[in-house]
């Protein structure tokens, strides 16, 4: 079915600490949409924050979570902003449900930047924890295959959250 972007839900995919949610927050607000983080989502309706969820369950337990939810938001929502965790698209049923139902938008952030943001977000995120800043720009560098996978990208490291907002919903 093609139906326009702009009648679709929103979904913000991107590394960790790109800013899909706080430019997520700033988009909903303009467009007057509902925002939903789906990290946050999950750790509410589970009782537990993501990083419990991991140790507690695994990784891969946690995937089939997000692609649940995402599913169900897809359907349930019309007109949401959802954000993703940075993960959700290493999943293809994930990345196909959302690309075929959502507006896919990729927040794009070149590596020398990320790694600026790295200690505001290394303690918070278990993906991150017992690994050397090598094997974070591996895993950065290994995660943007999947984030090829998008209707639209903004750069989310050289401009402020609300330029990039405003790029969105140009856009759409
Ligand atoms: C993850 C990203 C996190 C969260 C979890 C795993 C990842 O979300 O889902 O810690 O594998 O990239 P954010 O991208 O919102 O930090």
């Amino acid at each position: 079915g093609a139906v326009p972007y702009r009648e679709r839900n929103i979904v913000l995919i991107g590394f960790m600490g790109a800013g899909k949610t706080t430019i997520g927050k700033v988009l909903a607000a303009k467009l007057s949409r509902e925002f939903i983080d789906v990290d946050e989502l999950i750790s509410t309706e589970r009782g537990m924050p993501v990083t419990e969820i991991f140790r507690t369950f695994g990784e891969e337990a946690f995937r089939r979570m997000e692609k649940e939810y995402i599913g169900e938001l897809c359907f349930q929502k019309q007109d949401a902003v959802l954000s993703l965790g940075g993960g959700a698209f290493l999943k293809e049923d994930t990345r196909e449900l959302c690309m075929a139902n959502a507006a896919v938008i990729l927040m794009d952030i070149p590596w020398e930047q990320w790694k600026m943001r790295l200690p505001l977000i290394r303690d918070s995120r278990p993906i991150l924890q017992n690994k050397t800043d090598e094997e974070i720009q591996a895993l950065y560098e290994s995660r943007q295959a999947i984030y090829q996978r998008h209707h639209f990208r903004v750069d989310a490291g050289s401009q402020t959250p609300e330029a990039a907002a405003q790029e969105i919903a140009d856009w759409l």
